[in-house]
């Protein structure tokens, strides 16, 4: 490579990159990296049985919201210009094999029934598929000897996918973490003649520390041991870039990197060895990490929110799934 070692030099040309940062006019014309409201996807938690939406004191501003406010939910999300929701369902019912959670009167169905009959095309629906928040134990299969039982897992998710897609579901996102989850989906919705369906595969899906205000949110903490057994390793690069080999070799249409900013890496590595549209998914615990620092006036929200977006941007994610979806949003139009 050339050097630009010239501003050494007393003779001519002098190099000096402070001219390209000289006024606000000349950087917005070399902004390498744009956020766009349209890369924001907003997760969503609705909760069975509820009158009136519900905070958590670990995730500030997020709402597990009713049934019935999710219309007037979903118009605020759209209206900001945001293209595409998360759900997530919190069940009353939860057993040791997860039934309600492919119940065809399950939460989820029946809001992606109510918004997609309401919204039309307007808003892309993707659906979280995990047993852990409609299982007894909190684990995100169905157990066996105290351990999850891969292979019984899979045909239960796959009976979750099909219920989301029966409804309306753009995309339905296994995050289970099971071997073998995206190619049992991908026939199931085939032969059950959901081949428009996509799915967005929690590809490398970290057991990660940064899950626990989400946790408190979806009622969904394991009540013995923890998911290390089938999410990843934080240490693993290259299994990471096995597990999404696996999924694109099992037909995922989008892959995804779990949580975003500890694992930059992975999404650039997704970016570059893949020609599929990636996904990061900034978790929980990062929203919660900038809420608490901002509101001890620590550190300034919006600005610190913009730095972790704009850099997950420019790892290589095409799109970004943020509890600070509809923050950004707001700061993004006031531009
Ligand atoms: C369910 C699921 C989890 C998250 C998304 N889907 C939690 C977990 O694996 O324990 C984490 C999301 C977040 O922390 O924002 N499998
Ligand atoms: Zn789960």
């Amino acid at each position: 490579m050339k050097t630009n070692s010239n501003f050494r030099n007393v003779g001519f040309p002098t190099v000096r990159l402070r001219r390209l940062r000289r006024s606000p006019a000349i950087r917005d014309i070399l902004q390498e990296t744009r956020l766009s409201v349209k890369d924001l996807i907003c997760p969503v938690f609705v909760k069975e049985g509820i009158e009136k939406p519900q905070t958590v004191e670990s995730m500030p501003a997020i709402e597990r919201i009713p049934i019935s406010k999710l219309i007037k939910n979903i118009e605020a999300i759209t209206d900001l210009g945001i293209r595409a929701i998360l759900l997530f369902g919190i069940p009353s019912h939860k057993d040791d094999n997860a039934t309600s959670a492919y119940d065809d009167q399950g939460i989820v169905q029946q809001s992606t029934d109510i918004i997609r009959k309401h919204f039309g095309d307007n808003i892309a629906i993707l659906t979280d598929v995990c047993l852990c928040q409609y299982s007894s134990h909190g684990h995100c299969g169905i157990l066996k000897n105290q351990t999850v039982d891969n292979d019984n897992t899979i045909i239960t998710l796959r009976k979750v996918a099909i219920s989301h897609a029966r409804v309306g579901a753009d995309f339905v996102a296994p995050s289970a973490m099971m071997d073998g989850q995206v190619k049992a989906i991908r026939e199931g919705l085939d032969n059950a003649g959901y081949s428009d369906t996509g799915i967005i595969g929690y590809s490398a899906k970290h057991a990660s520390p940064l899950y626990a205000p989400f946790r408190d949110v979806a009622h969904s903490m394991p009540n013995f041991g923890d998911r290390r057994s089938y999410q990843m390793p934080t240490s693993n690069a290259r299994e990471a870039i096995r597990e999404i080999e696996f999924d694109i070799n099992e037909g995922v249409d989008i892959i995804m990197i779990k949580p975003a900013i500890p694992y930059l890496d992975l999404i650039y590595q997704a970016k570059t060895t893949t020609t599929l549209p990636v996904c990061a998914y900034s978790v929980s615990g990062e929203y919660a990490l900038i809420k608490a620092a901002a509101d001890e006036g620590w550190i300034d929200e919006n600005a610190v929110m913009s730095e972790f977006m704009i850099s997950i941007k420019r790892a290589g994610a095409d799109m970004i799934i943020t509890y600070y979806a509809m923050q950004m949003a707001k700061l993004l139009n006031e531009c």
